[in-house]
């Protein structure tokens, strides 16, 4: 072959492959577009399981819009497991028309008219978790369907799927969303079991990356089926830990939903479930009933200087920088050059915790400014350190400003 029509080759191969290239990287600029912050919301598993219907979608609308939590940023209402039950004889997805008598596109208007987003729940195998129809061999079918109702949001689980590769079923899931022309957020709900973490950029807004919370401090409780086991709030913490450096603007590493709020874990314990969300620029996806919390519940959900740790603009997850036994200390860079800083007593007595400048990477003879974040006070300059007295099971939450 002579040079010039070597040169021509290479020439046109190299526009073929940009034209492979772009459309890639399109979509990718898209995806991460849909997520600059964590998303912010409620979902009905956590509290109310496979028990959904319109009127309950609808009355939680109506609890956030008015509760403070919509002013505190909570913006989408996501509909989890059981709201379908069929497909129609075209393939088409059927809704549960005794819960849903209104159809999905007339409850999704509602939800809007509050200034709200809607989200609904699929999975990438033949069946759902809860055995309803799962999204494989459908996906551009429902991925239309969702965005014709007017979705917002889409979370997307993992149950029955067989020998599928997660990353080629998420990846076709997020492109037949891209398709529709409508901004849908992509929730990667595979439990970690594929780490998401290692090619969901670009794919999906935010992926699990443990099995399901549950609404514990600490548990090792086997499942109902005898499989192990249950994790508490702790546990999922931990598995955090060392996955800081996937996360960022767009694609959010997702600990689960909120427990807050459902009983299980005392007012002091939420206090530090919703801090580590927070810290770990987690979604917050609340899961109580928040139609009739408590004050203080709502106190925790709407804490305004929390919830601004968790969606600041720089979005970098948080993570440990000191342990000593039942003593930790979690520290994340803002963008305005701060910290926010938990000192965390997981012991069973209240305990004395210090944090070191050099701990948060800051010069020792740097004086800062400390601001407690759940007192909302002021607490002064300090220099080199800080030290607080910490409850058991209990976080205080300080943001460190030089
Ligand atoms: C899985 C998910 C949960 C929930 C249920 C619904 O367990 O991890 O968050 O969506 O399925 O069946």
């Amino acid at each position: 072959m002579d040079v010039s029509l070597a040169r021509r080759n290479l020439g046109l191969i190299l526009a073929l492959m940009l034209f492979v290239m772009i459309p890639t990287a399109k979509a990718q600029v898209q995806r991460d577009s849909l997520a600059p912050t964590p998303p912010m919301g409620w979902n009905s598993w956590n509290k109310f399981a496979c028990n959904v219907s319109e009127d309950l979608i609808k009355s939680v609308a109506d609890a956030i819009a008015t509760n403070g939590m919509k002013d505190a940023g909570y913006q989408y209402v996501l509909i989890d497991d059981c709201w379908q039950v069929s497909r129609d004889e075209n393939g088409n997805i059927v809704a549960d028309p005794q819960r849903f008598p209104s159809g999905i596109k007339a409850l999704a208007d509602y939800v809007h008219s509050k200034g709200l987003k809607f989200g609904l729940y699929s999975d990438a195998g033949t069946k759902t978790c809860a055995g309803r129809p799962g999204s494989q061999g459908h996906e551009y079918q429902d991925a239309l369907q969702y965005a014709r109702w007017g979705a917002d949001y889409l979370k997307y689980d993992w149950c029955n799927t067989g020998t599928r590769n997660a990353e080629e079923a998420y990846a076709t899931m997020s492109n037949a969303l891209l398709a529709t022309g409508r901004p849908i957020v992509l929730s990667i709900c595979e439990w970690g079991k594929n780490k998401a973490w290692l090619w969901g950029k670009g794919i999906g807004n935010l992926w699990r990356t443990t099995g399901d919370i549950s609404d514990h401090w600490s548990t090792q409780k086997k499942w109902p089926d005898g499989s192990c086991c249950q994790l508490g709030m702790v546990e999922i913490v931990d598995l955090q830990a060392d996955l800081w450096a996937f996360s960022g603007p767009g694609h959010w590493n997702d600990p689960d939903m909120l427990e807050v709020g459902n009983g299980g874990m005392t007012t002091e314990e939420y206090r530090s479930h919703f801090s580590f969300w927070a810290i770990l620029a987690a979604p917050l996806i609340a899961g109580n009933d928040v139609r009739s919390m408590t004050p203080e519940i709502n106190e925790i959900l709407t804490n305004k200087e929390v919830v601004a740790v968790d969606q600041d603009a720089l979005g970098h997850q948080g993570r440990r920088v000191g342990k000593n036994g039942d003593q930790e200390i979690w520290s994340r860079p803002l963008s305005d050059g701060s910290r926010a800083v938990i000192l965390f007593n997981r012991g069973a007595t209240p305990t004395e915790v210090a944090v070191s400048w050099t701990q948060l990477a800051y010069p020792e003879h740097l004086p800062a400014s400390v601001r407690d974040l759940w007192t909302h006070k002021d607490l002064g300059k300090f220099t080199g350190s800080f030290s607080s007295k910490v409850p058991s099971h209990g976080v205080v939450m300080v943001k460190v400003l030089p």
